[in-house]
């Protein structure tokens, strides 16, 4: 066999011709936080270039999104009051229903992800319902609100519903209540393989959802786990969900490539709050070059197998894409 110990060096045009893997503005949802009021647009301290914004506010950062080709975002609702079982999540009139109204009523071609939680509305900061002999989340009792949640957030006009309690068999409850109320094209994307972990800490900060007791522990996954962070993902796909989800994501990347290799579903990854203020704090204090980094993240979410990358950074890669 003839052998060839040179490999042949590519111009530019045809690197960019046989490159395996390419990042575009396709690829990302924005994340957005929301909380009542007028004009309100707060810098997160631990978070430089996020923000709690009005209602309003959402309104033009969508129409500024939209100029950069970023047409998908994902809203949080900050209620004014949160209570035990979160109710302003469960009503009409709560903060993500009139965000997800609003939105959708002045930009219809937006495509807007809801994430179904409720740790965001509760007073103790749990993902659901807490059972007080226990001191634990009651996961039953919890599936029931959140399919009330999830038709709230579907007649608000949401296109994608995402629940992230991961709450056992969530996917298959949410399915049923969506089909029953007339949604059965409604898509979910679970977040199938959340890791318990340090990473959220920031996005605690935004969304002022820290547990005031215990930790998420017992319905989050523990990060050593491989063989069952693959099967708590393919048990969602067996439940009827659309889209996985990895998160978060950075450290991470085996398990994404693992489910990938072991689904058809298409898959996100969620780079989420912490891994964020790592790459800014780094950047502003010029340790690295931040664009550069950001953009050798954002690649290595593809390449290891995300079709979808759910990031802070998503405005920024937009910009740098359009140079
Ligand atoms: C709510 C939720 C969290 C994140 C997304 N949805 C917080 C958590 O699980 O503590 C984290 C996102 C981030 O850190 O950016 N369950
Ligand atoms: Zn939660």
């Amino acid at each position: 066999m003839f052998q060839r110990f040179r490999r042949t060096r590519l111009n530019t045009n045809l690197r960019s011709l046989v490159r395996e893997t390419n990042v575009t503005v396709n690829d990302f949802i924005y994340p957005l936080f929301v909380r009542s009021g007028e004009g309100i647009k707060t810098e997160v301290a631990s978070m430089p270039g996020v923000f709690q914004m009005s209602i309003d506010e959402v309104i033009k950062e969508c129409g500024e999104i939209k100029k950069l080709g970023l047409y998908s975002i994902i809203l949080f609702g900050i209620p004014d009051v949160k209570d035990s079982i979160g109710s302003d999540s469960l009503c009409e009139h709560g903060i993500i229903a009139k965000a997800i109204r609003a939105v959708k009523e002045a930009h219809p071609d937006m495509f807007v992800v809801t994430d179904l939680c409720f740790c965001e509305y509760t007073d103790h900061g749990h993902c659901g319902i807490i059972d007080e002999k226990h001191q634990t989340v009651n996961n039953d009792a919890t599936l029931k609100i959140s399919a009330q949640q999830a038709i709230i957030h579907a007649k608000a006009g949401a296109d994608m519903i995402a629940p992230s309690g991961m709450m056992d068999g969530i996917i298959h409850i949410l399915r049923d209540a969506l089909d029953e109320a007339g949604y059965e094209n409604l898509p979910i994307m679970s977040y199938s393989t959340k890791f318990a972990s340090g990473y959220y800490g920031p996005f605690r900060d935004v969304a002022e959802s820290t547990p005031s007791f215990g930790d998420r522990a017992s319905y989050q996954m523990d990060p050593a786990n491989r063989r069952e962070a693959v099967a708590e993902s393919i048990s969602d796909e067996m439940q009827g969900a659309d889209i996985l989800m990895v998160k978060p994501a950075l450290a991470y990347l085996d398990i994404v490539r693992e489910i990938k290799d072991n689904t058809s579903l298409p898959m996100a990854v969620y780079n989420v709050s912490g891994e964020y203020a790592m790459l800014k704090m780094a950047g502003m204090n010029n340790l690295i070059d931040y664009d550069r980094v950001v953009m050798e993240t954002m690649l290595s979410f593809k390449r290891a197998g995300a079709d979808i990358i759910i990031s802070y950074h998503a405005k920024e890669v937009a910009k740098m894409l359009q140079k």
